[in-house]
């Protein structure tokens, strides 16, 4: 079964959206499995303070090297025995991170599980993301107040790749990033809404037809919206 650990100082977040629709039902299936731990826990004096202020002087606040490390021992004690971070990622969710992509997303599926730590205020003291070899990543090129939305999400997308949680899972083969393209307009029930109209080719039954018309549309909107998503591909093609 494949298991998320948590990291957060915030506990009552989890499984929160994950509970629900799909991954919610696949979550009480057993299909995957969620351990989240409050990083409180590994304080070490009798206020439970988890951060201090930033040496050198500055804003905010830094989450210790020392509570952090202890936290982190404890998540990778609780992994299968011999689990390397190859098999089992350990992430701290960053701005400062690799940007996820659903490529990312499709290898941390093939892992047993994955741990995640979820920061707040300025973040990690840098000694303990060396010290465990922690990997960061970003959701993007944006700042949250907190990494627990960020592992909800990342969360989120692999786990509706576990096989038996969709119940289509042809679905996943056409959306979107899986081709290296956008995905094309769809279309359902009215037939005409304020005027306008499915267009023609997708109600003619034309199954060859339908597909030629969803690639070029696949490849205009790229080309349109996403121009480094489409100077890859194109290159890529040719490489092919
Ligand atoms: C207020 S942010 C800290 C930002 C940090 N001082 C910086 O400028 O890089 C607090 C926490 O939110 C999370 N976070 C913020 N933005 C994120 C993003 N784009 N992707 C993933 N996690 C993010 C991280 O865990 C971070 O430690």
């Amino acid at each position: 079964m494949w298991q998320a650990q948590i990291l957060t100082l915030f506990p009552e977040m989890f499984p929160g959206p994950l509970g629900l629709s799909l991954a919610g039902k696949a979550l009480e299936n057993k299909i995957w499995g969620m351990d989240v731990m409050q990083i409180r826990d590994h304080a070490r004096d009798k206020h439970r303070s988890v951060d201090d202020t930033p040496a050198g002087g500055g804003p905010g606040m830094v989450m210790r090297a020392d509570v952090m490390g202890h936290a982190i021992d404890r998540a990778i004690e609780k992994r299968p025995k011999g689990t390397s971070n190859e098999d089992w990622p350990l992430i701290y969710l960053s701005p400062r991170g690799k940007t996820m992509d659903q490529k990312m997303v499709h290898s941390f599926v093939k892992n047993q599980g994955i741990t995640l730590i979820c920061g707040r205020f300025e973040g990690l003291d840098e000694r303990v993301l060396k010290k465990r070899n922690v990997q960061e990543i970003s959701l993007g090129d944006f700042v949250l107040s907190g990494g627990e939305i960020a592992a909800l999400m990342l969360i989120d997308a692999v786990v509706r790749l576990i096989p038996g949680v969709i119940g289509e899972p042809d679905t996943l083969l056409e959306e979107s990033f899986t081709s290296g393209l956008l995905e094309y307009p769809q279309y359902t029930r009215p037939q005409e809404w304020e005027g306008e109209k499915i267009p023609n080719v997708l109600t003619s039954g034309h199954h060859e037809k339908i597909k030629e018309w969803r690639k070029l549309k696949s490849e205009e909107l790229t080309k349109d919206r996403r121009p480094d998503l489409w100077n890859k591909f194109s290159y890529k093609k040719s490489d092919d």
